[in-house]
């Protein structure tokens, strides 16, 4: 039985560790990176190709991403799978929030599948090199190859991701007992609703960067 709650025990605090380190690192980083689609195709062709050049980049993907996200996707889904919400029957905004990260949970699941596909996996799928042309003329209505799906896709991911993390780390603080009371637990609230509105504003920065300027004609 001890030997059953101890590895339950350590299955959550990994879960909840990569949540933080590095998946909501690699978020941020990720948005911050991507807000180069502002500065233009050559600005940001330029950083796309300077990080696959990276000495170790798959590596790193493999180990810092592909890796930490498969295994908090699992045990999420698990642990998503346990839920017993008590939301609307218990009309807290706690529990509200408990529904809603279980919820985002399982819509990132589904856009980031595609998303990879679509942004990473380029060269494999579509025989096409990743660039801003690439991603402006996927979201953009004025473009021979727009997807219609891809703009509302972006903007659920960055949506619910920024929900995710922002309220992950409000759960983080309480799970690693760095916030353990009530007032704590009300100041990392108010920073966490900061954390949302802050994330959400730089990824749709990082989207609309690929509607500035003209399309080459044809695209
Ligand atoms: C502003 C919206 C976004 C843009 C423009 C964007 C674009 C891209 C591009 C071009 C790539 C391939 C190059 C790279 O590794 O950076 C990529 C990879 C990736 N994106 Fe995004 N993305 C966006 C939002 C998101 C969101 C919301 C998530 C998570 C839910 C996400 C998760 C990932 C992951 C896990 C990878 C693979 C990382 C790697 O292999 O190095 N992205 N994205
Ligand atoms: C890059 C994307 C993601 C990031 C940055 C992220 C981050 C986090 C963070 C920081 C937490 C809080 C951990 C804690 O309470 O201590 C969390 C919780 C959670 N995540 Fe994710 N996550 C991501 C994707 C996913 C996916 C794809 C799933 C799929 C099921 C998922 C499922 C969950 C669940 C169920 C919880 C709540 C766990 C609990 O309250 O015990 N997450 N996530």
């Amino acid at each position: 039985m001890e030997q059953v709650s101890r590895s339950n025990f350590w299955f959550k605090r990994i879960h909840s560790f990569v949540g933080i380190v590095p998946l909501g690192i690699f978020i941020v980083f990720h948005f911050i990176f991507h807000s180069y689609s502002q500065q233009g195709p050559a600005a940001y062709d330029g950083r796309i190709d300077w990080l696959y050049s990276l000495p170790l980049h798959t590596a790193a993907a493999i180990f810092l991403v592909y890796i930490p996200l498969l295994y908090h996707s699992i045990a999420g889904t698990i642990i998503t799978l346990k839920a017993r919400p008590n939301w609307p029957q218990y009309p807290y905004f706690g529990n509200f929030k408990f529904v809603i990260q279980r919820l985002t949970a399982l819509g990132l699941i589904a856009f980031i599948i595609a998303h990879l596909v679509k942004a990473r996996f380029v060269e494999l799928f579509f025989h096409e090199r990743m660039s801003w042309l690439h991603e402006a003329s996927a979201l953009r209505w004025d473009s021979a190859h727009y997807n219609p799906l891809s703009f509302p896709s972006y903007i659920l991911g960055i949506v619910a991701v920024s929900f995710h993390l922002a309220n992950g780390l409000w759960t983080f603080g309480i799970t690693w007992g760095i916030t353990p009371g009530p007032k704590s637990q009300r100041w990392s609230a108010r920073f966490s609703i900061f954390l949302f509105i802050a994330l959400t504003l730089l990824g749709l920065y990082a989207l609309l960067g690929f509607f500035r300027g003209s399309l080459p004609l044809g695209d």
